[in-house]
Parts: C-alpha cells; structure tokens; sequence
C-alpha cells in the first residue's frame, strides 16, 4: 500500500516522512531561543540532513517568528516548511499563509486541545464548538495551500470515541496529515500502538492521510512511543535534534533514525536522513544555543562510541561489532574511541602504544609499563596519550639505566 500526499507525491509503505520541529517546538525549551540568522543556519543544515518536513515556527507569536518562518520559507529549497497556527486564533492561519508565501512546498499545521482537561479549563469550550473549529481551521489554511496538518493537542488523553470524530472532522475538512500529540509525555508505548490502530481501523478516511506521532519526554519515553506509534501505522514522525523541547524536551531525530535503520528487522521503514551528518547536526545545535549533549547522550554524546572496560575493548580490538551496534562512522563520528582509564586492559594498553608509533615492547617491558599506567590510572579518571607517551619514555630510561 502506498499513499499520494500534495507534497511529496506517492510515498512509498516502508518510507516514514521526518517532520524536524527544532525550530518551534524544539525553541520552547527555556533558554534555547535563536536568532533569525541563527534559525537559517539550521534550516539550511535540517534540510541538507535530509529532513522532509522543518516545522520553521510559530509566525503569529511574534515579529520575530513571523520574519524567521519567512526567511526560511523564501531561502531554504528541499524540505516542505511548515508554520504552527492555532485552529480557531484570530489571525493566526491567515500569518502563517502570509508567513509561508515563498515556500517552495509550504504546510499549514493548525491545532486545538482535544482532551477533557484543556477544552474545559484551558479552551473553556464545549467539545461541540471544538468540533466546529476543527473544520473552520482546516479550511481556512487550504484557501493557503493543500498540504495541511491538524493536531489534536493532549491526544494521548483524549476521549477515544470523541477522537475519532476530531479526527473524522479534520480529514473532511481538508487535512491530509494527523499528528496525535502525547503533549505532556504520559502515554505508555502500547497506549500510543493501540492510539494509531483505532484511528486507523476506525475513521473513515483514515486511508487517505498521513498518520503522525509527537511524542514529548517527560517520562524519558518519547523515542520508544514514537517507535511504537509507527508500529500502528504512524507514517509522520515529529521530533527535534538533541531531542530538545519544551520540558523534559521531545523526542530525539538522531535516535529515532539510527533506532528505525539499526533495527530494520524490526520496523521495517526507511528515512531520508543522510546519517553521517547526525553528530554535524548535533554538534551545530550545541554551539548555537550553548547547550552541550550529556556524554552518555545515545548516538551524539561524546562517550556514545567510548570504551574503557578491559573486557570490552579486548573485544572490540577483535570485533567492533562485539560491543557496537552500528558503526561511528555511520552517524558521524571519525571512530572508536579506547578510553584509556583504570578498567583498561593490556590489549588496549598494546594498541594505545601502537597508535603512538611506539615499537612493540617485550613482555617484560609491556609489564612494567603496564602496571605503572594502572597506577597512574587508580588516580586519574582519564589517562590521556601525553601521559601514557611519559610513562613509557621514563619506562625506557630507567631501563637504559
Ligand atoms: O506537544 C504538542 O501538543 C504540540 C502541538 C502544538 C503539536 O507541540
Ligand atoms: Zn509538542
């Protein structure tokens, strides 16, 4: 089975579209706001990466957002850009139309809450009026444009039934895509399968759009919900570089696509993404907002592809593949990195001096450099390569001695 879309045509069943949101949902986390120059860059670099869909901003926000989704739209070619608008805001469909103008392929994405809770103490509405607004928002941006997404804010704890019916609304009123956000990082991976499943089987019209997951990370599961949603047919995947977002943030590019490419036995989907510009990407957002990854960030932080343990870098001298899962080259990185510190070993502690240029020691002389740099490593965390050149070079006078 393969879908048509106004903007990319025919899309294959095992392609899943990447929606990058870095630059509106993403620059809600507090502190982590860029300027206009700063937002092109990205863009420029989030399309170069491969990423179908940049979510450029949220135009009616402010001048500020306007001007930057304009920028985007006019100068970045390649990726669809889309504009956030709330479905029922005064102005904010006809902003985000004026805001996307110059897009070669321009979006129009609009939302309302649909969950209990936001429609009667933060919408105050009636879930009929919510309705209503659903199929007004829709139309108003295909006077925009044909490529159109609807979300329903807080889906994950939406009523089933009364979703669908939201759903419904927004499929016969002009959305080709419908994201179902886990706004507030609650659902469980089997809630947000069971989510797209009864969509699904249970819309009508449901076959002909787009399914998409946003999935946040409050609960540290906004990849594995994300992952799951796609086993229910999600096709749109909503997500953000470092896995930056409002809160706990949402949920992380480069982890989903290394996730769906290294376990392709499993998903069975492909991505546009060039992968080997995944740490670039990471490394580019890093600079620009002044926020580094952590170093066991999955994929881009600096250990991600980092072995001490004797054990393990024994095996990974024999066998990458022992302690690795897919190769550092593949997302970026120049290579493994043997770290040399007190659980090193003596294969590794040979092939550190190997890579000094230093000549094979005899078993003797390996000893007792050996056991010195073990000392030395009980009281550093990190031995680096100038400390390891001094112990053997003192090593060696004093066996001249
Ligand atoms: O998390 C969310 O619900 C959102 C919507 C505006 C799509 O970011
Ligand atoms: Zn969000």
């Amino acid at each position: 089975m393969s879908f048509h879309h106004p903007s990319f045509g025919t899309i294959a069943d095992d392609r899943v579209i990447i929606f990058d949101t870095t630059l509106r949902d993403g620059e809600q986390s507090p502190g982590f706001s860029m300027n206009l120059e700063e937002k092109l860059r990205m863009a420029h670099a989030l399309s170069n990466l491969g990423v179908d869909v940049i979510e450029a901003g949220f135009p009616v926000a402010s001048e500020g957002d306007f001007e930057s989704v304009r920028r985007i739209a006019e100068e970045v070619r390649g990726s669809v850009i889309c504009g956030l608008a709330r479905s029922g805001g005064k102005r904010d469909i006809e902003s985000c139309g004026e805001a996307l103008k110059k897009a070669e392929r321009p979006r129009i994405h609009n939302f309302i809450s649909t969950s209990p809770l936001h429609m009667k103490y933060k919408l105050r509405m009636e879930p009929e009026t919510v309705l209503e607004i659903i199929a007004s928002g829709n139309q108003k941006a295909r006077q925009f444009t044909d490529d159109v997404e609807w979300s329903a804010e807080d889906g994950s704890r939406t009523d089933p039934d009364f979703l669908c019916r939201c759903v419904e609304v927004a499929i016969r009123n002009g959305a080709n895509t419908i994201n179902i956000p886990d706004t507030v990082g609650f659902a469980t991976p089997e809630e947000m399968r069971a989510i797209f499943t009864m969509l699904r089987e249970r819309v009508p019209g449901a076959d002909q759009v787009i399914f998409s997951a946003h999935n946040h990370n409050d609960l540290g599961l906004g990849v594995a919900n994300t992952l799951a949603s796609v086993e229910g047919g999600a096709r749109q995947i909503e997500c953000t570089i470092n896995g930056i977002g409002e809160r706990a943030g949402n949920a992380a590019l480069e982890e989903i696509v290394m996730a769906l490419r290294t376990r392709h036995d499993q998903y069975g989907k492909t991505t546009g993404i060039e992968t080997t510009k995944l740490l670039g990407m990471s490394r580019m957002l890093a600079t620009i907002t002044g926020f580094d990854v952590q170093p066991n960030k999955a994929i881009v932080g600096r250990n991600a592809f980092a072995h001490e343990s004797g054990i393990h870098q024994d095996g990974i001298l024999k066998n990458a593949a022992t302690y690795e899962i897919m190769t550092p080259e593949s997302v970026g990185w120049n290579k493994t990195s043997l770290v040399m510190g007190k659980h090193s070993g003596r294969a590794a502690f040979r092939d550190k001096l190997a890579q000094l240029g230093y000549p094979p020691l005899e078993d003797e002389a390996l000893n007792a450099a050996f056991a010195r740099f073990k000392d030395l490593a009980d009281s550093k965390k990190v031995v680096f390569d100038d400390d390891i050149r001094a112990l053997v070079d003192d090593e060696s006078r004093d066996h001249e001695r």
